[in-house]
């Protein structure tokens, strides 16, 4: 049941679960010579991690990390990069109450179907603990990134009603400011209201997640099946509890006419350039040099703390309890997952693209 890796020349294998003794990931294909910050990893995993805000999980893992293989004297040497995340804080006997019955909307009965065994503690490898491994390796992506000038910037741009307004300039400098990383304060402010009455009536709220790209060079992007865009949207929708994508224009393209939709070529800075960018910076499954920019949603996740109709493994009827710690929103953790799947995209297609012409 093979489908843990991600990548074609820069390729992330992820492993562990939840509730196992830690996660870790291999990167094969990382280029020799890259300088490893381990710093920054580990900045980059802080802002992922569980416990550190009143609206986050209370789950306190301090995300520290060893290094087992592929880096030397702090750069890469091109051999295969292993990473492992021990799990510090377990409470697995929080779970027991699942281990016969499935959460309604979690992946607790797909995985017993498909499998006929699953460890349910914490909810196993669907136990978006996992995604700590993606962090670590979006780090590493990034650096190389870095190297070509492409900036990775994802933010909070809605819970539930409460939405950023979409004519303010965005304060990128702001994002990490406060605990929902939402650019704008004020709109951050209601957004950190409303997670915390959600929290105390037990329930959960979904959110939006919306992402910048910009430096990225013109040629990313493999058509026909690769294109960038399709690329993005399967490493986005493999995040857990993502429920949408939408690039450029996304779904509101469908109530446009093409003479307001289409965008413009001109020259500028002595660059080809276009004057709008519905396109979302990628035309035919190709970077064109202009930003790239697209949305996720995410669902309010399956935990709640009311009791739940449901049924147990035999199929007699049943209620899932709701213990356990859990996000009432996950969209503020979220945000660094965004910036690691679309850098190990971005950098696997840099990659890639160095095949296309001799
Ligand atoms: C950062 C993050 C934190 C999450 N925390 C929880 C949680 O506390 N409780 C929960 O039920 N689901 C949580 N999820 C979502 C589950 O992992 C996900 O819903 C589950 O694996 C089922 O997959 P699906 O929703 O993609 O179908 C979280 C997701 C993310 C991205």
């Amino acid at each position: 049941m093979a489908a843990n890796t991600f990548g074609e020349i820069f390729r992330l294998t992820t492993f562990g679960e939840s509730h196992g003794k830690g996660i870790g990931l291999i990167i094969d294909g990382c280029p020799a010579g890259i300088k490893i910050d381990e710093l920054f990893i580990q900045s980059e995993l802080d802002r992922r991690k569980p416990g550190q805000s009143k609206i986050v999980t209370q789950r306190k893992e301090d995300e520290s990390f060893v290094i087992q293989s592929g880096v030397f004297e702090g750069y890469s040497t091109g051999t295969p990069i292993s990473i492992f995340i021990p799990n510090m804080d377990q409470k697995s006997k929080d779970y027991s109450h699942i281990e016969q019955v499935f959460r309604p909307s979690h992946a607790d009965y797909t995985y017993q179907a498909k499998y006929g065994i699953r460890d349910h503690a914490g909810g196993g490898r669907s136990s978006a603990r996992e995604t700590a491994a993606r962090v670590a390796a979006g780090a590493i992506a990034k650096m190389i990134l870095n190297q070509v000038g492409v900036q990775i910037t994802a933010y909070v741009s809605q819970v539930g009603h409460v939405m950023m307004d979409e004519n303010k300039e965005i304060q990128i400098d702001n994002i990490e400011n406060n605990i929902v990383r939402c650019p704008d304060d004020e709109t951050a402010q209601k957004m950190i209201d409303l997670i915390m009455q959600v929290k105390k009536e037990g329930d959960t709220i979904g959110g939006k997640v919306a992402c910048i790209i910009t430096g990225c060079p013109i040629g990313l992007g493999a058509p026909v099946f690769d294109k960038l865009h399709a690329d993005l949207g399967k490493a986005m929708l493999g995040i857990n509890a993502v429920k949408g994508f939408e690039y450029g224009s996304g779904f509101a393209c469908v109530a446009m006419r093409g003479s307001e939709h289409n965008d413009a070529f001109i020259q500028k800075d002595g660059k080809i350039q276009t004057k709008t960018n519905h396109s979302g910076g990628i035309q035919g499954g190709i970077s064109n040099g202009m930003p790239i920019h697209f949305n996720v949603g995410f669902k309010p996740v399956a935990t709640i703390i009311s009791g739940q109709q449901t049924v147990d493994i035999n199929g007699n009827e049943s209620i899932a309890e709701g213990k356990g710690r859990h996000d009432p929103c996950v969209v503020p953790r979220a945000v660094p997952i965004v910036e690691a799947m679309a850098a190990l995209v971005l950098v696997d297609h840099l990659l890639r693209n160095k095949t296309v012409r001799v």
